[in-house]
């Protein structure tokens, strides 16, 4: 089994590149690392690649890229995925900070782009835009999220954080609780992309910064209990939702095996579970219950526990979404 460590970036498919690369440069505050005739790297300020643009007749994120242990040998490393019987595929130049990775796809057809050695580009001195810290986390939709769930965790060495009844897991690799995010629905597509702000008062200068550009919220500021980071959402001029937050869960200790205790959270400890049904997508804000205690919370473990039949409320609310798509793109 891989053991990832953190993901590096998510490749974007797009018809306008060079509009896409305007929003991200300017609104998200990446700099771009490199450029070639139709591909761009994006990097944070501080160096960490974080999206790869590229020219595309559709809206999609076909490739996501996971480092491994810095030193780890890629042949021995391919060979344990042939054990499994998962060919790879050896490649060079992903980009500049990644000269080397091998490629497979998981079950749902993203590729995957395992690297175990990654150079920092140059930082870039000029503030502009919400200049996040890091690409904090990618939501695709796809049909089996409980497959995808186990390969994940089977094969890349991922943990489940939570889930949402069994139809929305959340999955991490490192402290973060969670850096892949699977919603079950019939298309495999993008949910939403994530960018990891400093904190709260970055939260609001993005806010600020949005609406200057004339971007509107779509969601939020919210507190999710999920998670319990702190987010905002707007949709880029592809139509991609896009996240950013703070303040998300943080699980330092394995062994021990709950999340760090905070004020805001519903159980203590607070531990990896499968979340009710009716538990509202956030704490406070749009869409949280308004004042009214959530309802008492599961107790079952998130790891041991089989994902629920959904409840009867909740099918007829996944019927709506299907009739009004853009509805249920919300909920977490
Ligand atoms: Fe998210």
């Amino acid at each position: 089994m891989l053991q990832i460590k953190r993901a590096g970036h998510s490749t974007l498919t797009t018809p306008d590149i060079e509009r896409m690369i305007d929003y991200f440069t300017r609104i998200v505050g990446l700099s771009v690392a490199a450029r070639e005739k139709s591909r761009a790297i994006l990097a944070t300020k501080s160096g960490l690649e974080a999206i790869v643009l590229e020219r595309g007749s559709a809206v999609e994120a076909p490739r996501l890229s996971f480092q491994i242990a810095p030193g780890s040998d890629l042949g021995e490393v391919a060979a344990g995925l042939k054990k499994a019987g998962i060919a790879s595929e050896r490649r060079t130049d992903i980009t500049p900070g990644i000269g080397e990775a091998l490629t497979f796809k998981d079950p749902k057809g993203t590729t995957l782009e395992i690297y175990s050695d990654f150079a920092f580009s140059p930082e870039d001195p000029n503030f502009t835009g919400v200049m996040p810290l890091k690409f904090g986390h990618i939501a695709y939709q796809c049909p089996d999220v409980q497959g995808v769930v186990k390969f994940y965790c089977d094969t890349l060495g991922f943990r489940v954080s939570d889930w949402r009844s069994d139809f929305f897991a959340f999955l991490r690799c490192s402290r973060d609780h969670h850096t892949v995010n699977f919603l079950r629905n019939e298309q495999v597509a993008i949910h939403h992309v994530a960018f990891e702000v400093r904190d709260w008062s970055d939260i609001k200068r993005a806010c600020d910064l949005l609406a200057r550009n004339s971007i509107k919220l779509t969601w939020g500021p919210i507190r999710h209990i999920i998670g319990h980071n702190i987010a905002i959402y707007h949709k880029n001029p592809d139509g991609v939702t896009i996240e950013f937050f703070c303040d998300m869960d943080q699980m330092f200790d394995e062994e021990l095996g709950f999340f760090e205790p905070r004020p805001w959270h519903q159980d203590r400890p607070q531990r990896p579970k499968v979340w009710g049904d009716d538990t509202p997508s956030n704490w406070w804000g749009p869409m949280s219950h308004h004042g009214t205690p959530a309802p008492k919370p599961a107790i079952e473990s998130a790891v041991t526990a089989q994902p629920r039949a959904p409840a009867h409320a909740s099918a007829r609310r996944r019927d709506a979404q299907k009739k009004s798509p853009s509805k249920g793109k919300r909920r977490r």
